[in-house]
């Protein structure tokens, strides 16, 4: 197949805003390092499980701990099924023994009132259906009488971001009759739906025990958009640099936007972070003169990469003179910031927090939490009477990883508080911020993001006044104390056996030998990849390119990506260690500089992405959102039973120069994986990506997220069917029409067992 390679995606992923060379993560001046804590030792504190279902005790002894100890209902040492092959299939193909079924997608009803999806490019109101390209997700149970219940298993409530759409030429083209305008000024009805099709939704879902269903017309649907209202929250509300039109006191906002990885508080609500949104704005040419060169607001709009001069996604501020366009055009057109949105921008890029269960409550903006190209939020396991630990990613090339730790310690009633959003209030308004230096000895530290750090106070680049600049600025306070610059860091995870965090790095093509993105130990691989092509003898790998009968495209720098993981004796110290727990690689390539994690074809991937700890099982479920390998597979869902950092060895890798020297990286890895803990459980359908998971307590019922199936359909296509390149889900018996639908699945065991078993 010769499909374009580039996909409308991975363009606003893909982002590198980063203009700082960072690379001198040793000389850092942090007074914070105490040797006491290097030393791993059992904390045997009290905690209450991620799904607040039981109290129990946790050793973060480094070691395993116990499963039964982590409080595991099902725990799982060994993989049970048998693994799934690559597959170029239109289909969701799953492990043996498993069943799928397509539950809801994009367009789906969330009101009685709102008629069925024609799928064909006239439906309307999207503000009562379910959003497009479906992307992080989480269970919120409910017992028969409709009230919250964490141990649930047959009644529920999904919340799942819908990041984005399938776009091309600024047009979501499978939402509109004809694909839509592709040029400016676009047409505002077509703009009204892609404004609708962005955010979140809340449905009610339910098992007759044979069968799942979505109910259409339950209280607790829910649709949050572009559009919706939201209360500020943390250092940031107030700020002047958030002051709008819309909100000259710079307490509210509007709308969420490119929702992407998500989370699950302590006090069981719903938290979902905010990723590529700077690419929603539109800049003209002449805004640094207006603002004024000096204006340290331009430097900020550069780091968030918005470039004078820059276009938008879509073109939404194109659509007419209405408050719901001209939001998007972040030029300083007033007299001030009261009379235009040059600082709208400066209100997304953060964790939106809502309480699934109460529809009627305003989402609220947890600024708290830093603004950037937010994922997931992974939270430690809570333990009375220690602050509230939360590991997050910023998701663009060479951008670093995250914790927040909150002023207030955790208090164990609050797990099941009646007013759970006054508990985020209570955790995430007030707290410290952390970005992570990757040390080359394995060791690491979280180098404080606040004022009361000097060389933030006193950061030359850019004058921070306060907690609330950090918070809005986040990514210059990481620059000013040298994080780490990372391969894109995506989703993260907390083991529930002993408490090591993981998270993915998806990726990065500016990762090089030398320069401002240079291998370190923490990034250590960059590579020359060959995807598609035909070869005449031997491995298509790496050097025989030239050799090839059919030349393929070359893809450079860490193509494939890797996982990285952390563990610390407690989770609030400043100190940690780290390993990479998996490389990930196509199965035949170079085992001395790619395939280092000794993969095979029950287990290669490219691109992990996605990252969820089952709570019931253990299991490591790492999804990919790739294009390098798409050549041989779509994009899949493992299975994995990790060990814990430290549990490998050291690799060095060399690199020769073009001037003859050599370059060494030594890095710490995780043991070698093998199929009986590391396997392949489901592919799907042609040109998405999987994303988003969250299971029944059981472990009985496991839900997941197709994205973007079709994605590489051409545009000009759109009048021809035959041409689209997905026809999933009404292929899979779903649904009317032919166009390709983001949707969620659910998967199921055929005997009723758990899920990886
Ligand atoms: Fe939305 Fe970074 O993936
Ligand atoms: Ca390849
Ligand atoms: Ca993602
Ligand atoms: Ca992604």
């Amino acid at each position: 197949m010769n499909q374009p390679t580039q996909r409308p995606n991975d363009v606003f992923n893909a982002e590198d805003s980063n203009p700082t060379q960072n690379p001198h993560i040793d000389t850092i001046v942090n007074a914070r390092l105490s040797r006491r804590h290097m030393v791993l030792g059992g904390v045997g504190s009290a905690v209450v499980g991620s799904l607040g279902l039981s109290a129990c005790a946790t050793g973060a002894s480094g070691g395993m701990a116990s499963a039964a100890a982590a409080g595991l209902h099902s725990p799982i040492n060994s993989l049970g099924f048998t693994a799934v092959g690559k597959s170029l299939a239109d289909t969701v193909v799953v492990a043996p023994g498993y069943q799928v079924q397509v539950l809801y997608a994009l367009g789906d009803p969330l009101t009685a009132s709102t008629s069925a999806y024609k799928n064909d490019g006239t439906d309307t109101a999207y503000d009562n259906r379910a959003g497009d390209h479906h992307d992080g997700m989480e269970w919120f149970g409910l017992d028969a009488q409709g009230k919250r219940s964490d141990n649930s298993n047959m009644r529920a409530l999904l919340a799942i971001n819908h990041e984005a759409t399938t776009d091309e030429k600024l047009s979501s083209f499978f939402l509109h009759a004809d694909g839509g305008a592709s040029k400016l000024p676009r047409p505002a009805a077509e703009v009204d739906k892609e404004l609708a099709i962005h955010g979140v939704s809340v449905v009610e879902i339910e098992s007759t025990g044979k069968q799942w269903s979505y109910k259409t017309s339950s209280t607790f649907n829910r649709r949050v958009t572009s559009m919706t209202e939201l209360a500020l929250h943390g250092p940031a509300k107030g700020s002047e640099h958030l002051v709008t039109k819309f909100s000259p006191d710079a307490n509210r906002a509007r709308g969420t936007l490119n929702n992407c990885g998500t989370g699950k508080t302590p006090w069981g609500t719903f938290v979902s972070g905010e990723e590529n949104w700077a690419g929603y704005f539109f800049r003209d040419a002449k805004d640094d003169d207006r603002r004024g060169k000096k204006n340290p607001q331009v430097l900020a709009l550069e780091r968030y990469g918005r470039k004078a001069g820059a276009a938008s996604r879509h073109g939404w501020e194109s659509a007419g003179a209405g408050d719901s366009y001209v939001r998007w055009n972040n030029g300083a057109l007033a007299a001030d910031a009261k009379g235009d949105y040059r600082n709208e921008m400066n209100t997304f890029g953060y964790v939106v927090e809502m309480d699934p269960y109460n529809p009627k409550l305003a989402v609220r903006k947890r600024t708290g939490l830093g603004r950037f190209a937010h994922e997931s939020v992974s939270f430690a396991s809570p333990v009375a009477g220690q602050p509230i630990v939360a590991y997050m990613g910023d998701d663009s090339r060479g951008e670093y990883i995250y914790k927040f730790v909150s002023a207030a310690r955790w208090d164990n009633a609050d797990a099941q508080s009646a007013n759970p959003l006054a508990m985020g209030d209570k955790y995430l308004d007030q707290g410290t911020l952390f970005a992570a230096s990757f040390k080359a000895d394995g060791t690491g530290q979280w180098l404080e993001l606040s004022m009361a750090n000097p060389i933030v106070a006193a950061n030359p680049d850019f004058a921070f006044k306060s907690n609330a600049d950090v918070a809005v600025f986040t990514r210059l306070a990481a620059d000013a104390v040298n994080a780490t610059r990372m391969d894109r860091p995506e989703w993260g995870g907390v083991n529930p056996r002993n408490g090591d965090f993981y998270m993915t790095l998806t990726n990065n093509s500016n990762r090089t030998v030398d320069g401002e993105m240079g291998v370190d130990a923490a990034n250590p691989r960059t590579y020359t990849d060959i995807k598609g092509g035909q070869k005449s003898s031997g491995n298509m790998q790496t050097n025989e390119y030239a050799a090839a009968a059919v030349p393929g495209k070359e893809q450079k720098g860490n193509v494939n990506g890797h996982i990285v993981r952390v563990a610390q004796a407690n989770p609030v110290d400043t100190v940690f260690k780290w390993d990479i727990y998996l490389f990930a690689s196509e199965a035949d390539a170079d085992k001395t500089r790619v395939n280092l994690s000794n993969l095979t074809d029950d287990n290669d991937l490219s691109a992990p992405d996605g990252l969820v700890f089952s709570p019931s099982t253990g299991i490591c479920w790492i999804q990919t959102d790739d294009g390098a390998m798409t050549d041989k597979t779509n994009c899949m869902l493992l299975a994995a039973v990790p060990g814990k950092v430290g549990d490998g060895s050291t690799k060095t890798l060399s690199y020769k120069r073009g001037d003859g020297s050599e370059k060494q990286v030594r890095t710490p890895m995780g043991k070698a994986q093998s199929p009986d803990i590391l396997k392949r459980f489901l592919v799907g359908p042609s040109n998405c990506e999987i994303t988003g998971l969250c299971e029944s307590p059981d472990g009985r019922a496991m839900f997941i997220n197709i994205q973007h199936p079709g994605e590489l359909t051409a545009m000009a296509d759109i009048g021809n069917p035959a041409r689209y390149t997905s026809h999933w889900p009404a292929n899979a018996g779903y649904g009317a029409g032919q166009r390709p639908r983001s949707a969620t699945i659910v998967i199921t065991k055929k005997d009723g067992g758990v899920i990886g078993s």
